[in-house]
């Protein structure tokens, strides 16, 4: 890959800050103080240092973020604020998009990358990847309506939704699993219980919990270890491929 194309695939330095940077001889390369833009360098490999600073390269990233409410899960809105509009520069890179939609109202995980293929593998709904709710909700739930949303209940439209997972937290509080996403798919499930949703918040995308020390509005870097725990807990697998 092209030395320039390279730095400037992570984000923090742009082509012209690259040519820049080797003018001034502040790129070295596998010990060698870099002298054009051009030089083919292996991702993998390289040795890269610049300003003195070890340079990491990383093909995809992965952030989460604690969304706090009226930021849109979209990449461009010309009105709202958006979750991309909350990522910092130092995260920030070109190909960013939220893995999964939260409802402007709804708070808490979302995770944001530039890697299609693995937002795809956590958002099929046949890899039973379980995001985590807490809900609170306008009326106390039955027994009943709990053996429906976890058999898989059917929407006031018709659709048959998949089995969920329900725990009750308090009288009007229950943590649901849900691994699909259909547009409002929870409200949408309470609603055929004839109850309402107030508040929603996604704590846990597979096995890996939203970071309690990340205020509202914050992002984090998630590590590689987290990304296994994504899919994995304890080293078993809970989505099936
Ligand atoms: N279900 C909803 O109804 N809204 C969300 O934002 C996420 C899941």
């Amino acid at each position: 890959m092209r030395l320039d194309k390279l730095i400037a695939s992570q984000g923090k330095y742009s082509r012209t800050d690259v040519k820049k940077l080797i003018k001034q001889g502040l790129i070295v390369v596998n010990g060698k103080t870099a002298t054009t833009s051009d030089e083919k360098v292996d991702p993998d490999s390289a040795e890269v240092v610049i300003n003195g600073e070890p340079f990491i390269y990383k093909e995809h990233i992965y952030i989460m973020l604690n969304k706090p409410e009226g930021v849109v899960s979209a990449t461009d809105d010309k009105v709202h604020k958006t979750v991309l509009d909350l990522v910092p520069p130092e995260l920030f890179r070109d190909g960013l998009f939220p893995a999964g939609r939260l409802d402007a109202d709804t708070t808490g995980f979302v995770l944001i990358t530039d890697d299609g293929d693995f937002a795809h593998k956590i958002l099929s709904p046949k890899n039973h990847v379980e995001k985590t709710y807490i809900a609170e909700l306008a009326d106390s739930i039955s027994e009943e309506d709990i053996l429906k949303l976890e058999s898989g209940i059917t929407l006031k439209d018709g659709y048959e939704c998949l089995p969920s997972k329900i725990k009750l937290l308090g009288e009007k509080i229950i943590e649901i699993k849900i691994c699909e996403g259909k547009y409002h798919q929870i409200k949408r499930m309470i609603g055929a219980t004839n109850n309402r949703v107030l508040s929603l918040k996604r704590v846990q995308i597979g096995a890996l919990p939203l970071d309690i020390d990340l205020r509202p509005g914050n992002c984090r870097e998630i590590t590689q270890e987290e990304l296994g725990e994504i899919t994995t807990k304890n080293g078993t697998y809970f989505y099936a491929e």
